[in-house]
């Protein structure tokens, strides 16, 4: 049935009324055009105003890509040497259970071309292209931020955060071996510290650890020894991810895409600059408290020669 007999015999008399009268056609013309206008606004003008930038990347996958994972290990690559970084994977995933899935996804904040990406993906699952801001703490808030409610890619069971080389190896690689398990809720593969609203034992002060406390903790930052951690390699459950609302990670990644003059870039370090803010620092060292982690008795217990089940939280 066509749009014309779908029409009631009675109106379509009035219709043919209208369209043979040349100032009534006129305004009905007029109508339609502006229904029209009001209807492509509305099927494009919000949606190309309310895309968040994460969907701008530029991301590819392998053919075989899996939609679930039980370990992701997500790494942050700059310009750092690809041996090295594959070596490093490799190291990693070697040491995960070999029955359970695995991904790897590189997110790539270096200036390469479609060859370079190719190259990456040789090496991984999936490579996604996206600015140079925020150090790897913005890299791993991009993770969380694309992954957190879309079904089709999911968060894995745990994911692995890391850069592109194993530093301290030797809490790294044993931790992951003799430690991590399936109830692992948090876990550092780099020393812990211990802090007060981010004044640290080594003489270090990141007030804006006390925002950050506040942000996930949804409480004030207590004038108490925090858990906290440094190197930016760990993991940590789904579960945890998931704890924490949306809105709190998408908040604390914004920060790291304000334009250059912002006031989060003229506070901090002298060197403070969107690729390299001092945010990121803080951020680096809050990952215990942003997972709600935050017992110091762990750092006391755990040290960089003890890897043990003291050296991680547990998920219930
Ligand atoms: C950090 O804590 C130490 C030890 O309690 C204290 O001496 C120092 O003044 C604190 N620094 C800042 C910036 O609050
Ligand atoms: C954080 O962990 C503590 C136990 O360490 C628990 O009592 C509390 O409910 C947790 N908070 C959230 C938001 O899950």
């Amino acid at each position: 049935m066509g749009l014309w007999e779908s029409i009631p015999p009675e109106y379509q008399d009035n219709l043919t009324r209208i369209w043979t009268s040349p100032k009534k056609r006129a305004a009905a013309m007029a109508v339609l055009l502006m229904v029209a206008i009001i209807g492509l606004y509305a099927s494009f003008g919000p949606v190309a105003t309310s895309l968040p930038s994460i969907s701008k990347e530029n991301a590819i996958r392998r053919d075989d890509w899996q939609t679930t994972s039980d370990y992701d290990i997500v790494l942050s690559h700059y310009n750092e040497d690809l041996n090295i970084m594959r070596e490093s994977i490799e190291s990693v995933r070697s040491r995960l259970p070999s029955t359970h899935s695995k991904r790897v996804i590189i997110y790539s904040k270096g200036s390469v071309d479609q060859d370079g990406l190719q190259e990456l993906l040789d090496m991984s699952d999936e490579v996604v292209q996206i600015p140079n801001v925020g150090r790897e703490g913005e890299t791993y808030l991009s993770h969380i931020v694309r992954h957190y409610d879309t079904a089709s890619t999911n968060i894995a069971g745990h994911t692995i955060f890391m850069q592109p080389h194993v530093a301290w190896w030797w809490v790294f690689l044993p931790r992951l071996e003799k430690v991590l398990d399936k109830n692992t809720g948090f876990l550092s593969f780099g020393p812990y510290i211990t802090h007060i609203c981010g004044n640290d034992t080594h003489g270090q002060f990141h007030p804006r650890m006390a925002d950050i406390y506040s942000m996930f903790q949804m409480d004030f930052c207590p004038p108490e020894p925090v858990l906290g951690t440094w190197a930016g390699q760990f993991t940590v459950s789904r579960h945890r991810i998931l704890e924490n609302p949306f809105k709190v990670y998408a908040n604390l990644r914004q920060k790291f895409h304000e334009p250059k003059d912002h006031w989060i870039f003229k506070e901090g370090w002298w060197n403070n600059e969107p690729s390299n803010p001092t945010l990121g620092h803080a951020l680096e060292r809050s990952w215990p408290m942003i997972f709600n982690c935050t017992d110091p008795l762990i750092e006391k217990q755990c040290d960089e020669n003890v890897q043990n089940s003291h050296c991680q939280c547990t998920d219930g």
